[in-house]
């Protein structure tokens, strides 16, 4: 049975690849998720706003020792002993690369065009074997959809001229025009998209009238949102695609690749039940092909995409009719 899957032009053993969370900043819990048979590892974000903030405080710290203000600045850390955020990202992720065998994929997440992105050239000089970038930006009533998506495309484009490994998009639902954004982005060089980013609105407190962040984990029926535009999507673009949100069991998994995605994320489930359900999904995956005659996950990947579909109108509007009417 060959589980093996391309992704952004990298051959991987199989396609379940744990999604950026904090399961990446320990390094035995990533050597765990590998052991599982994790076929390629994605890190938890660098933000925009922490190298900013860093940057603004050590070039005001800088700033501070010119001045030289005598015996304050015994207190104060020598430059080349601040660590920055980046300097932690850095050197986490030489960490990840050194103590793991499979692709790690370092992920940049920001909303500007500030230039931020060029810190990407450090994460691969870091080893990093590709990048994910997930930009997420909340548009006002003002911005129009051309310029969210040329805010898109402009910071896609600053990372690919910085790196030459490749690079992929995690996405929102939220575009006028799904395919077609899809479609410029990988003009403008994407060689993935990761479908899709789930966000986390602040809930209200009735007594205090106050607005709180909380996090749920995903539910599965997340999931029909991803296999739908995936199956869409599948031929009509080359880009890789990548599944993220909802997926907690094997059959989940087996029906994106189905719609036609190359790789499967997972998050949710590996934080509530540990990295060993990696193992018990792939087992799974591997029984079911094996039921049904499959030799590769290359065979199976897309074969129910709309175009493939026995009813490829079920991925369309009179599936929404069919629905209400029944
Ligand atoms: C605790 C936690 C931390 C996360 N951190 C990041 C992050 O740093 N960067 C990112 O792009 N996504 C992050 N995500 C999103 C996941 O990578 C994933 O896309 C999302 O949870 C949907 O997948 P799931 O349904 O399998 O959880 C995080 C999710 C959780 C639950």
């Amino acid at each position: 049975m060959n589980l093996e899957t391309t992704y952004l032009g990298l051959k991987l053993k199989n396609p379940l690849v744990p999604s950026a969370s904090p399961m990446s900043r320990d390094l035995d819990t990533a050597r765990r998720l590998e052991d599982a048979g994790a076929a390629a590892l994605v890190m938890y974000s660098l933000f925009e706003e922490d190298v900013q903030a860093e940057e603004e405080q050590l070039a005001r710290l800088m700033e501070f020792q010119d001045l030289g203000h005598g015996e304050a600045d015994t207190y104060l850390p020598l430059p080349s002993d601040y660590k920055t955020g980046l300097d932690e990202y850095l050197e986490q992720l030489q960490a990840l690369k050194s103590s793991l065998e499979i692709p790690v994929i370092a992920s940049l997440n920001g909303a500007t065009e500030s230039g931020w992105v060029e810190h990407g050239k450090e994460l691969e000089q870091a080893g990093a074997d590709a990048l994910e970038l997930n930009v997420y930006f909340l548009p006002a009533a003002e911005d129009s959809a051309e310029v969210v998506e040329d805010r898109y495309l402009s910071i896609l484009g600053q990372l690919k001229s910085q790196v030459q490994i490749p690079v992929t998009v995690k996405l929102s639902p939220y575009f006028t025009s799904l395919g077609y954004f899809v479609r410029q982005l990988e003009t403008a060089g994407a060689d993935g998209v990761v479908l899709f980013n789930r966000f986390y609105q602040p809930e209200m407190n009735l007594d205090t009238l106050d607005v709180q962040p909380q996090l749920h984990f995903s539910h599965p029926h997340e999931a029909l949102l991803r296999m739908h535009w995936i199956a869409r999507l599948y031929d009509k673009v080359d880009l890789s695609l990548a599944a993220t949100g909802g997926v907690h069991s094997a059959q989940q998994a087996l029906k994106m690749l189905l719609a036609g995605a190359s790789v499967v994320h997972l998050c949710a489930v590996l934080l509530q039940h540990g990295p060993d359900v990696l193992e018990e999904m792939l087992q799974e995956m591997q029984q079911w092909m094996e039921d049904r005659e499959y030799e590769s996950v290359y065979q199976l990947m897309g074969s129910a995409c709309q175009v493939n579909a026995i009813h490829p109108e079920a991925w369309d509007r009179m599936n929404y009719i069919k629905i209400l009417r029944s």
